[in-house]
């Protein structure tokens, strides 16, 4: 039986059911639309609209079908369209006439919103947890990268070296903003919209402010037109998701770029690695090549619910049903990344000799050598020129060039132990850079940063 038979002679037809109803995927909204009707009642009982033993009545059914749900066992039937419709059948197959009430004041317009909010609040709060796991692997590993370092590169060409554990917290850094955007995204979530009814409050002296609290939200809605339609947190966590996305393919790309032949940089773990049905020498890496793929599907699923939404007018339109399967999706894959993504850094091995080879060719230090010159009053742009020409010319006449440095006037001895193997990283002094001190500076920034971000999360993650 369908929720709206009454104004109907006849029931819906199959391919209706097949292409609008939503159980398949809505019904993980049980626990949470399960909680949105326990407080809607309890509302409904302090309103004098169900008796104490009604309100009972329902409360005890509704454990039951939670529980029924929670152990596989809750029989669906064919009408049931949505998680809705099938809670609100076994509540009235369980408590009569008193389920029949449960709906009073309520529609399923307000009843999903609420739904997926709580929803949002408890997923992504549990996912920024996931974030700080892999932030501390990369804490982890950046401490006992201790002093390596290797190429940094601008334009994918070798620039000048950087520690090893300064690349591995850049991306620890992207990612505290994510734990950020996450939080930020659960606070704009965190308002009630149950009370708004189908699009415009209610003539029962229902209390809003009362079930917003009860649920746990911090605010209740504004504006019943707007608390019905809106889906700017879906779009936000979407954002937030998609951003993250972002940074696990980033992290993706350079170890799939390291992990070749040709730089070696880093080796992976066997159980973080596949192999090649065809090739017997082949190990791949897998996992970060799904991170850097993955980020396209949630950066699809930002656009296409911000499409879905642009056009709708005010209020509830079923369109809106299209804002479940990305979301559900997004929250799924960016958990199942961020645990893969964090046993595979775990566990690589770094190269470090090999880093250091590539970050020990002495134009590395190119930008020392100009600024050694600056620091005997030469202009920078000159100090640029000047070296530039000595590179140039080492190329050309294939000599080296610490050979030229120290036939050169403005430069000679003191210029050469520039270019020694390991010097050029060590001058990386200034706060936030890439030199060994600047870096123990940053290490102890970052970890307190962490146990502060641990501390924002309700159940601090050990
Ligand atoms: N399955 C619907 C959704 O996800 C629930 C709300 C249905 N409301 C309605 N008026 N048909 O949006």
């Amino acid at each position: 039986m369908t929720l709206w038979q009454g104004r109907f002679a006849d029931g819906p037809s199959e391919e209706l059911m097949a292409y609008t109803a939503s159980i398949s995927f809505d019904v993980r909204l049980a626990p949470d639309d399960i909680a949105g009707s326990r407080a809607h009642v309890r509302g409904l009982g302090r309103a004098g609209i169900l008796t104490t033993e009604e309100v009972a009545l329902v409360i005890t059914a509704l454990n039951r079908a939670e529980e029924e749900l929670a152990d596989g066992v809750f029989k669906f039937a064919p009408e049931d369209e949505d998680v809705h419709t099938a809670v609100e059948r076994r509540v009235t197959e369980l408590a009569g006439a008193a389920g029949a009430k449960m709906h009073t004041g309520r529609s399923r317009n307000d009843q999903i919103a609420t739904d997926l909010r709580l929803f949002v609040k408890r997923t992504l709060t549990d996912l920024a947890g996931g974030v700080l796991t892999l932030q501390r692997v990369l804490l982890q590993r950046a401490v006992e990268a201790e002093d390596a370092y290797l190429p940094g590169y601008t334009h994918l060409q070798r620039a000048q070296p950087v520690l090893l554990a300064h690349h591995l917290l850049a991306h620890g850094w992207a990612l505290a903003r994510d734990i950020d955007r996450i939080l930020d995204a659960v606070r704009r979530a965190d308002v009630s919209p149950l009370g708004a009814g189908a699009l415009a409050g209610s003539s029962l002296p229902l209390d809003p402010d009362g079930v917003a609290a009860d649920l746990g939200f911090a605010a209740r809605f504004e504006n019943s037109l707007d608390a019905v339609s809106d889906r700017d947190f879906v779009a936000e966590a979407l954002f937030a998701l998609a951003l993250l996305g972002v940074h696990l393919s980033r992290i993706g790309e350079e170890i799939a770029i390291w992990s070749s032949d040709e730089f070696g940089f880093v080796h992976l773990d066997d159980a973080h690695a596949t192999g090649s049905s065809m090739l017997p020498q082949k190990k791949n890496p897998d996992i970060a090549e799904l991170a850097r793929g993955k980020a396209g599907r949630l950066i699809g699923h930002l656009t296409g619910l911000l499409a879905t939404l642009k056009g709708l007018p005010l209020a509830y339109n079923r369109d809106l049903q299209e804002d479940k399967e990305p979301l559900f999706d997004a929250v799924d894959q960016t958990r199942l990344g961020l645990s893969a993504v964090a046993g595979m850094l775990a566990s690589a091995t770094f190269d470090t000799d090999r880093m250091a080879t590539f970050a020990d060719t002495p134009e590395s230090a190119a930008v020392d050598l100009a600024e050694h010159l600056v620091a005997q009053g030469m202009p920078f742009r000159e100090a640029h020129a000047v070296v530039g020409a000595l590179v140039r010319d080492a190329r050309e006449r294939h000599v080296s060039l610490a050979e030229l440095v120290e036939a050169h006037p403005a430069l000679g001895a003191a210029a050469v132990a520039l270019l020694e193997p390991g010097v050029a990283v060590t001058r990386r002094t200034t706060p936030g850079g890439a030199g060994p001190a600047a870096v123990a500076q940053q290490v102890k920034r970052f970890r307190e940063r962490l146990s502060a971000d641990a501390a924002r999360l309700p159940n601090p993650a050990a």
